[in-house]
């Protein structure tokens, strides 16, 4: 099969990339290799993914850009979109980016999938769009509405997206909801890569407070079964 994967630079992405060629797929990768976290290991991602050999082709472009997403998309059986700005926090810090590179993203995608006449889109959406929710445990049927953060939002946003594109053009997709993911090459930002490195370093690891409404700042004390980070 012929994929487009999008954000191939990137912790998933590359090992996608790299379980995609190992079945004999051919890949298209799309990143702007930006500096979210450090491009150069994007950059050594996307150079240990060649190494593995057979079809492997990366175009630097920004999601954010039709032109770019555009002039990237071609022939290909299956578009799968990984690219995204992730993560919770920083999110609080820079919702228009969150947003612009997520949901405007998402649209280029759907919009050239469209024009093209493909149809089969794998989306990474993310277990922040439980948000608010307090039965647990979480099931995909649960009617979820309340994101808590931006990136919870675009994230929600996209799902809907995804809905309108396949009544409107019949555009086949499949929102897989990640909760903390890890392993080699795991985003230096999650919680596990930074305990790791604090720990190698003999460092404490930071206690992050919860903001409980009209009430300022306090502890979560109340332990929830089930409500991990969300990423
Ligand atoms: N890692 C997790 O635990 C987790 C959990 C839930 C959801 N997700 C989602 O899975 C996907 C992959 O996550 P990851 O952990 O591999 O993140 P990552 O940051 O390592 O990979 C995302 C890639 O997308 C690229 N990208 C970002 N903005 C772009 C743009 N405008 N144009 C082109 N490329 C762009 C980045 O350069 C990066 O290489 C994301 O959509 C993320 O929201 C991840």
């Amino acid at each position: 099969m012929r994929i487009f994967l999008t954000g191939a630079a990137g912790f998933i992405g590359s090992h996608l990339a790299r379980a995609l060629l190992a079945r004999g797929d051919s890949v298209v990768g799309f990143d702007d290799f930006n500096d979210f976290y450090d491009p150069a290991i994007k950059r050594r991602n996307v150079e240990d993914t060649r190494k593995l050999g057979g079809e492997f082709h990366v175009i630097e472009g920004d999601l954010r850009d039709a032109e770019d997403v555009n002039a990237a998309l071609g022939e290909v059986d299956v578009v799968v979109n990984l690219a995204a700005r992730a993560g919770v926090r920083p999110s609080l810090e820079q919702p228009v980016l969150y947003t612009d590179t997520n949901v405007r993203g998402l649209v280029h995608i759907l919009e050239a999938m469209r024009v093209r006449g493909l149809k089969k889109l794998v989306h990474a959406s993310s277990s922040s769009v439980y948000g608010g929710q307090e039965k647990v445990p979480f099931s995909e049927d649960d009617p979820i509405n309340l994101p808590w953060s931006p990136y919870a939002a675009t994230k929600r946003s996209n799902e809907l997206m995804l809905a309108t594109w396949h009544h409107l053009y019949g555009i086949e997709s499949h929102a897989l909801r990640f909760f903390t993911v890890f392993g080699p090459g795991q985003r230096p930002d999650l919680a596990i890569a930074k305990f790791i490195s604090l720990i190698e370093q003999d460092k404490p690891i930071p206690f992050f407070r919860r903001w409980h409404h009209g009430a300022g700042l306090h502890l979560h004390r109340r332990h929830r079964a089930g409500r991990g980070r969300q990423y």
